[in-house]
């Protein structure tokens, strides 16, 4: 028997989740990564493929509110979980992140500009205060090849101003 033949073959899957909100039931197989999930089986090209190996954090989404590099964690893991990709958080309606990346100019190419997002909407999640330091650390993971990173750094101190102004508005009662 040649090596090729004695390699395991891939199993499908079906993947119980909820992605932007939606559960979901998708057949697929336990050799994929939830990259491919998101962009091939679900068409959510928002995500980007760079790297493949972690080091760029194009592929970002947020799996139950935590950032995770989507190319690095096979779908498997995270049968189950609660996905956001970029789309979702589109859908949800104007977002202080997206928001403060269009006033800032946070982007050119715009292909690291997702997993930018989805970092800082992590970040802003479990620490709605950054200091210069754990903006340094959020965005440690996401690589730009094109701005210089001078406008992504005001984007996200915008991003932190108005996301503090939405919750100050929303804790008043005054929200739409
Ligand atoms: S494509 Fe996943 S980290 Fe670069
Ligand atoms: S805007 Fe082009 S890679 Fe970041």
């Amino acid at each position: 028997m040649s090596d090729a033949a004695k390699l395991p073959i891939s199993e499908t899957i079906v993947w119980n989740g909820v992605v932007n909100g939606e559960p979901r039931h998708i057949p697929t197989t336990d050799s994929a990564t939830l990259l491919s999930l998101v962009r091939d089986e679900l068409g959510l090209t928002g995500t980007k493929r760079s790297c493949d190996i972690g080091r760029c954090g194009a592929c970002m989404v947020l799996v139950d509110g935590q950032p995770v590099n989507s190319c690095l964690m096979m779908a498997y893991q995270c049968r189950a979980a609660s996905v956001t990709t970029i789309e979702g958080i589109s859908a949800a309606g104007d977002d202080a992140v997206q928001r403060a990346f269009l006033e800032e100019g946070g982007f050119q190419c715009g292909y690291c500009t997702s997993g930018m997002i989805i970092a800082v909407k992590g970040m802003l999640q479990s620490n709605p205060d950054p200091s210069d330091d754990d903006i340094a650390e959020g965005l440690s993971g996401n690589l730009c090849r094109c701005t210089g990173y001078g406008s992504i750094w005001r984007s996200v101190r915008r991003a932190v101003e108005l996301t503090k102004l939405e919750q100050a508005v929303e804790s008043r009662g005054l929200g739409k």
